[in-house]
Formats: structure tokens, sequence, C-alpha cells
């Protein structure tokens, strides 16, 4: 990769989440592609919210966000408001663990000096969270894109793009390093039923970078590997655990499945932030269950008879076994296994 695709992985990060001291302005990526309205988030509890209701998403992102709700705890430079908000925080939502990771590391930083540097201490470390991941996206989008062999086509899964994440994205980043190299000539996105990032996030954030990239509806990944060449499946993570099991959204297990019937490699790229090495396999992740609302509905119109029962997993666990390779910043862990991963998160 030249000096210049490599400063290409790092400009620009999009503007989801623009910190303004008081407050955090919040993308509402539910009303993307659409329109582009921010909602001003003045307190922890606001973040906590947001997060809740899907205005901002994606397992690295909500990281950020997590970071900055803390340090708009820390304001006023009261050790017990940050300490109140954390279990808040912490509540938003049960799956990524980059939430978790983010919401400890700044509890460490709170405790670490006084009050009277505590919301100076904390806003800083919020920001040095946040352009942790970016430099971290951009060093999985370079590992990543070795892996695939010149012109190579792919399929992703819900979005792990910019949107989801501080800089260039986890799966998307790869696929755009890809592109920029010149080892990936197509990219196929899933649409992601129920909440649809893959065709109103992915696509659009494919589509700006100009990568030659192809909607398909979750049903047709089968057809597609069989009929079409495809060389990679490339997907992010909630949460990756200490055996290598991935946890990503719901529909990454199927796409999982199908890639090792086909013969197709699967790869999983997410920052350390999503390794959990106490969480010993997948099936101790817990897996949020959201509204049936969702399924029953699209934007408000019922799609199903009056009455009907839904049920809304929001994630799913690919077991190790199925996984090629993790893409981390640190490295690449391949096969993903406990011993691998032991030695990806031991300290340096
Ligand atoms: O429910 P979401 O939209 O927050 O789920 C997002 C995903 O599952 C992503 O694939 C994952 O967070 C990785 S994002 C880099």
């Amino acid at each position: 990769m030249t000096p210049s695709q490599r400063a290409a992985l790092r400009r620009d990060p999009i503007r989801h989440i623009v910190w303004r001291k008081d407050r955090l302005e919040v993308l509402d990526q539910r009303l993307l592609p659409r329109r582009a309205v921010f909602v001003t988030c003045r307190d922890a509890r606001a973040v906590a919210r947001a997060t809740h209701d899907m205005v901002l998403r994606g397992a690295p992102l909500i990281g950020c966000a997590a970071a900055y709700a803390m340090a708009l705890a820390a304001r006023r430079g009261r050790l017990r408001e940050v300490l109140a908000a954390e279990p808040m925080l912490r509540a938003a939502r049960p799956t990524a663990v980059n939430l978790m990771h983010a919401l400890d590391h700044m509890l460490a930083v709170a405790r670490s000096g006084p009050e009277s540097t505590l919301a100076a201490r904390m806003a800083e470390a919020a920001e040095r969270y946040r352009q942790d991941d970016l430099e971290a996206n951009a060093r999985m989008a370079e590992f990543g894109a070795r892996l695939l062999a010149p012109g190579s086509r792919v399929i992703t899964h819900c979005n792990a793009g910019a949107l989801a994440t501080a800089g260039i994205g986890t799966a998307v980043g790869v696929i755009r390093a890809g592109w920029l190299t010149g080892r990936l000539s197509h990219a196929y996105a899933c649409e992601t039923r129920p909440y649809l990032q893959g065709s109103r996030l992915t696509l659009w954030e494919l589509m700006k970078a100009g990568v030659p990239s192809t909607l398909i509806t979750d049903s047709m990944a089968a057809h597609v590997m069989k009929t079409e060449r495809v060389d990679a499946v490339i997907v992010g993570s909630d949460r990756i655990a200490a055996n290598g099991d991935v946890c990503n959204k719901i529909g990454t297990y199927a796409l999982a499945i199908l890639a090792r019937h086909h013969g197709v490699p699967f790869y999983a790229v997410a920052p350390t932030s999503t390794v959990d090495m106490a969480t010993p396999d997948g099936a101790r992740i817990p897996i949020e269950e959201r509204s049936p609302r969702e399924v029953l509905e699209i934007f408000g119109a019922p799609i199903a008879p009056r009455g009907a029962r839904a049920r809304h997993f929001a994630f799913d666990v690919t077991p190790a076994s199925l996984v090629t390779a993790i893409v981390t910043e640190r490295g690449v862990v391949s096969p993903a296994d406990e011993a691998g991963l032991k030695k990806l998160m031991s300290p340096r």
C-alpha cells in the first residue's frame, strides 16, 4: 500500500457524533439515507437513550458515544455523577462489548485523579478513545485487504462501516482498502432485515466511496454464492468470545454456513475492544432481543396480519470453526481460536 493510500484510510472521518463540550450531537441513523438529522444529547441519559433507540449504532461507535457520555457526566467535576451515569449507559444495549470496554476505560480515567481535573481528563480521554478507534480502523483495513486476491468479489452483512465506527469502518474498511489497492472488484451488501443497515447504510457508504456494489436481500446470498463468483465473506462483530466464536448482526451465522458450504473464506474484522476474553464462548454472549414491532412493521407500515406474533433476535453467534480469520488492529488471528486470541490480547 502506498503512503497516499494509507493516508486515505484515515482521511475525513464521517461526522456522525460531534463533541461540543457541553453536548454531543448525534446523527440519527434511523433516518438515513433519506434525511440527515442530528439529535442533541446534553447528558449521559440522553446518550443512553439514543443508543438504546438506535439513533446511533455499530459496536465501536456505541463505545465512542459512551465515552463522550461519561465526559458529559463529568462536566460538573463530581465523581459521583460519573459513577451514577455508568450503570445506566451499560444497560443501553447488552451485546456489543465495546460499550463495556469504553465504560471500563472511562471509569479508570475518572478514578485516576482529583475532581478538580475530572472534567478535562474525561473530555480528553473520550477524544483519545475516538482517535484510537479511527487508527485501529485504518490498520484493520490494511491487514484485511492483504487477505484478498486481486479483483476479489465479496459479500458483507449489516453495516460495519464508517457509520458504525470512528473511522473508515471494520468490514467496510477492508472493502474500501481492497478497492483502493485493486484487490477488490465488487461488493454485495445483504439488506439486513429488519433494520436494513445493509441497504440503507452500507450501500450508501459504498456508493459514496465509489466501490462497485450491489444490494441483495438476505435470502439471496446462497444463490449468489452458487451462481456468481464470490471470493470472501467479510463482516464486523459486536463481541468475540475467548474461543473465537463471533457474535454479529442476525443473519451472519447463516452467511458463515453458506460460505463454508461453498468453500468461501469467512473473515470477521473487529478491533481488540470487541474481543471479550472474560466470556469463554459464544453461548455466554447476551443476545439482544428487540421489540417484535420492528419485525412486524417496516417504517411504521404493517407487513403481517394484525395480532401476528414475531421475535426479533438482533444478533447471532458464528462458531469459531466457521471463521477463517479474525482481523484486528494488532494483526490477523487464524485459525480463530483461544490460543491465537490469548496471544493477541496478551499485554505488549
Ligand atoms: O444493531 P446494530 O446496527 O448496532 O448492529 C451492528 C452490527 O452488528 C455490526 O456488524 C457490528 O456492530 C460491527 S460494526 C463495525
